[in-house]
C-alpha cells in the first residue's frame, strides 16, 4: 500500500514518467541509463503487481511510455508479473567496424549497455534478462533467457513486448498478414488509425519526432509485426509458427533485438546504423569474391508479357537471348546478367507450389554450358535465378548441388525467389515432412539462414525475393547482399495499379530502414500494362540507383531501350554500388529525398533527388564534396515542362563546374528527380 510520502518520492524519482503511471510504481525498483552523449534515456521498472515495463526518453521528454515487457507461453505460466528487478551498472562501448561492401565503409558503434535482471517471485523462480543498448540515435533491446532449472524448453504463445508512442502524429505503414506479404503500397494515417502493421513502421509526431520500430538480428524466432491496442500502443504481433507456439526454443538463447530509430530529422533515420550495430560481427571473412555491381537480365521482358518463363516459343532464356545479354554487358560495363526462367519447372503450376523445379537442369533452348562458357570469356558473371514458389523444402534438397553448379561456373551471386501467398511457403515439419508456413515464421527464418550459410561455403552471395524480412544479418553473413521484400518495379509493369509517385519517397524512410532492397530502376519504355505506366520522369529512374541502396542494382529495361537513349543511358553506366559514406542532404517522408554517396573505389560523387506527385525546387548546398577541390557536375535533370504522367522523357543533360562552397537548385517536375555525377576535375577554386 503506497502512503502519501512514498507516493511522493515516486513521482520525484520518475520524473519523466507521467503521474498516473509513476503512481503505481515503487520507487525502489527503477533502474535506468542515458546513451552516450546524454541524448536518450531508457527507464526499466516493475509495477506494484510486479510486471516489467520500460520507457524511453529524449532529452528528458518522454519518446516511448511505460511499455511492458514479457511472454505468454503455450506450456506452461505466462511470464508477465510477480518479477522482481535488478540491474548490473551500464558500461559504455565504442568501436569501429569496417563492412566489406556498404553504404559506407566505417560504422562507429557507439552505445550504453544496461543489463536488467527480472527474477519471478514465485516458486519457479524463473529468471530473463533484458538487456539494453542505448545510442544517441535510438535503443535496441532483447530478451536473454539463461539456462535454468524451470525453464527448458520455451513455447512463446505471444511477446507481450509494447511500443507505446507517447505523442500523437502520422504513420507510415503496411498491414502485416495479408496475402501478398510485404508487397503493399504503404499507408500514412494518423498513429491512432493504423491496424496491425509490419515493421518498419515509421511514425512522426506532430512536433517533428521521428521514430522507426524494427528488429535486428533476426536468426531463430518468429518476425514482428505490431498490432495497435489503443491511441499510440503498439503490442507485438509474432507470425504464427507450425503450432500454436509462435517460437520454440531451448534455453539458453536470446531474442532478436527490438529497435527504435529516434532522429528530429527524417533523413537521420537513414543514416543510423542502430540495425547494423545491433547484429553480430562478419562470421563468414573474406568475402571480396563477391563484388558490387550493375546487372542487366532477362526479366523485364517477362514482366511485360512479351516472353516467357516457361518453355515454349515465347521462352526468354534462350542460349541466344543469354549471349545477347552476355555481350551488351560486356560492352557496356555491367559486372552480371540475372537469366530467369532458364531452368526446368516453370511449366504448369509453379506459383505457390514449387515441386517441378530443378536447379540443376536447364531447358533444352539454353545451353547452360555454352552460356557459361562465353560469360566467362566476355568477363562477366551470370545471376542464379532460383524461383521456389516458396517452397523451402524442396529447395533445400537441391541447395548443395544447385550452388556447387554455380561455383563449377564461377557465379558468385544467385536471386532467390518465394512467390507463394502468405501461409503458403513450405518447410520441413518436424516429423520430416513438408508443412505449410509463413514467410516470416520461425522455420522460415532457419531456411533462409541455412540457404545463406550453404551459398557461402560455395562463395555464392543471395538477393532474396518475397524474402524474410532484413534485419541487418549482412554484417554477419556479408552473402546475404539485398533482397526485396516491398514493392519493386515490376508492379509498374503489370498494373492494377502500378507504383505511384510517393511510393520510392516512401520506401527510403520505411523498408529501405531494413537494409538494401533490389528495386530493378532505370526503366525507359514508360509504356506498361499499368494505366499509369511508370509514374516517373526519366530523370527520377536515374536518381534511384543513388536514393535506394542495394549493392546489387539492375537497368532493369529492355536492352533497345537502352540502344535507343544514350544520353540518359550514361549515367546509368556511369554510377557506381559500392560507396564509402553516405548524406542524406534533405528529405520528408514520403515526400521528397536528396541522398548523396561518396563512391568507395575513387573520389567521385553522385547524388540522387526525387519527389512524389508535386514538384519541388530542392536548394542543396553541396558542402559535402571535398572542399579545395573542383568538380564537374554533370547533371541529368528534368526538362521544365516534365511530368510524370504526361511528359517523363523530357530531361535535360548539362555539365556544370561546381566545388563544395556552391548551392544547386534542384527543380523536381511532378513525380520527377535528379541524378548527378560529381567528377574530382583538380584542386583549387574555379576561375
Ligand atoms: C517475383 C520476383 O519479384 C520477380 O522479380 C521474379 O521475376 C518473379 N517472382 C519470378 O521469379
Ligand atoms: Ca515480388
Amino acid at each position: 500500500m503506497l502512503t502519501r510520502r512514498s507516493l511522493i518520492s515516486t513521482t520525484a524519482l520518475v520524473a519523466t514518467l507521467p503521474a498516473t503511471a509513476a503512481q503505481a510504481r515503487d520507487p525502489s525498483v527503477s533502474v535506468g541509463a542515458t546513451s552516450p552523449d546524454g541524448v536518450l534515456s531508457v527507464s526499466v521498472s516493475v509495477t506494484g503487481e510486479g510486471r516489467p515495463e520500460y520507457s524511453v526518453s529524449r532529452f528528458g521528454r518522454l519518446v516511448i511510455a511505460p511499455s511492458r515487457l514479457g511472454f505468454l507461453l503455450t506450456d506452461a505460466a505466462k511470464l508477465e508479473r510477480n518479477f522482481t528487478i535488478t540491474a548490473e551498472a551500464a558500461t559504455q562501448h565504442d568501436d569501429t567496424w569496417e563492412q566489406p561492401w556498404g553504404e559506407r565503409r566505417f560504422i562507429r558503434n557507439h552505445y550504453t549497455q544496461l543489463r536488467v535482471h527480472l527474477s519471478e517471485r514465485s516458486d519457479l523462480e524463473r529468471r530473463i534478462d533484458v538487456v539494453f543498448r542505448i545510442y544517441d540515435d535510438g535503443v535496441g533491446f532483447r530478451y536473454e533467457f539463461p539456462d535454468q532449472p524451470n525453464l527448458k524448453t520455451v513455447k512463446i504463445g505471444d511477446e507481450l513486448t509494447e511500443f507505446a508512442v507517447a505523442d500523437p502524429g502520422t504513420a507510415w505503414w503496411i498491414p502485416a498478414f495479408e496475402w501478398n506479404r510485404e508487397e503493399y503500397l504503404y499507408n500514412r494515417t494518423r498513429i491512432d488509425a493504423v491496424g496491425v502493421a509490419q515493421t518498419p513502421l515509421t511514425v512522426r509526431s506532430d512536433d517533428g519526432l521521428h521514430i522507426s520500430i524494427h528488429e535486428a538480428a533476426l536468426t531463430d524466432y518468429s518476425g514482428m509485426n505490431l498490432r495497435r491496442v489503443e491511441g499510440g500502443r503498439f503490442k507485438a504481433a509474432l507470425t504464427p509458427g507450425l503450432s500454436n507456439a509462435a517460437v520454440e526454443l531451448a534455453t539458453p538463447f536470446t531474442t532478436p533485438w527490438r529497435t527504435l530509430q529516434i532522429a528530429d530529422r527524417a533523413g537521420a533515420l537513414v543514416e543510423s546504423s542502430l540495425i547494423l550495430n545491433l547484429n553480430e560481427p562478419n562470421a563468414l571473412g573474406d568475402v571480396s569474391w563477391f563484388r558490387p555491381m550493375k546487372y542487366v537480365g532477362i526479366w523485364w521482358e517477362m514482366h511485360l508479357d512479351l516472353k516467357t518463363w516457361n518453355s515454349g516459343p515465347r521462352h526468354g532464356a534462350t542460349t541466344d537471348n543469354a549471349i545477347k545479354h552476355i555481350d551488351f554487358a560486356a560492352e557496356h560495363g555491367f559486372g552480371g546478367v540475372l537469366i530467369e526462367g532458364w531452368n526446368v519447372g516453370w511449366d504448369g503450376d509453379w506459383f505457390g507450389t514449387g515441386w517441378n523445379y530443378s536447379f540443376t537442369q536447364a531447358y533444352p533452348d539454353f545451353d547452360i554450358e555454352r552460356v557459361a562458357a562465353h560469360a566467362r570469356q566476355k568477363g562477366v558473371e551470370i545471376i542464379g535465378h532460383h524461383e521456389t514458389g516458396g517452397n523451402g523444402y524442396h529447395y533445400e534438397q537441391q541447395l548443395d548441388a544447385a550452388f556447387a553448379q554455380m561455383q563449377r561456373f564461377g557465379w558468385h551471386s544467385v536471386k532467390t525467389g518465394y512467390v507463394a501467398d502468405a501461409g503458403g511457403a513450405r518447410v520441413r515439419g518436424p516429423d520430416g515432412q513438408p508443412r505449410l508456413a509463413w514467410h516470416e515464421s520461425q522455420p522460415m527464418a532457419q531456411h533462409h539462414l541455412r540457404v545463406v550459410e550453404t551459398a557461402a561455403r560455395y562463395q555464392v552471395a543471395v538477393n532474396a525475393h518475397e524474402p524474410f524480412k532484413d534485419t541487418g544479418l549482412r554484417r554477419t553473413w556479408p552473402n546475404m547482399i539485398s533482397r526485396e521484400g516491398a514493392r519493386g518495379t515490376e508492379f509498374s509493369a503489370w498494373g492494377q495499379p502500378g507504383n505511384p509517385p510517393e511510393h520510392e519517397p516512401n520506401l527510403v524512410f520505411t523498408r529501405l530502414l531494413a537494409g538494401p532492397m533490389d528495386y530493378t530502376p532505370g526503366i525507359f519504355g514508360m509504356q506498361t500494362r499499368a494505366p499509369d505506366g511508370i509514374a516517373t520522369t526519366w530523370a527520377k529512374q536515374l536518381a534511384l540507383y543513388v536514393t535506394i541502396y542495394s549493392p546489387i542494382v539492375m537497368a532493369a529495361d529492355l536492352l533497345e531501350n537502352y540502344d535507343a537513349n544514350p544520353g540518359p543511358f550514361q549515367f546509368i553506366k556511369d554510377v557506381v554500388t559500392d560507396w564509402s559514406d553516405t548524406r542524406v542532404l534533405n528529405g520528408e517522408i514520403g515526400d521528397f529525398v536528396t541522398i548523396a554517396r561518396k563512391d568507395r573505389n575513387s573520389d567521385q560523387w553522385f547524388l540522387g533527388a526525387m519527389t512524389d506527385e508535386h514538384p519541388r525546387v530542392l536548394d542543396t548546398p553541396l558542402s559535402f564534396l571535398d572542399s579545395g577541390r573542383r568538380y564537374r557536375a554533370e547533371i541529368y535533370r528534368d526538362a521544365p515542362d516534365a511530368h510524370w504522367k504526361t511528359n517523363r522523357e523530357a530531361i535535360v543533360i548539362e555539365s556544370r563546374d561546381v566545388t563544395s562552397a556552391d548551392t544547386l537548385s534542384l527543380h523536381l517536375a511532378p513525380g520527377g528527380g535528379q541524378a548527378i555525377r560529381f567528377v574530382p576535375i583538380g584542386r583549387g577554386r574555379r576561375t
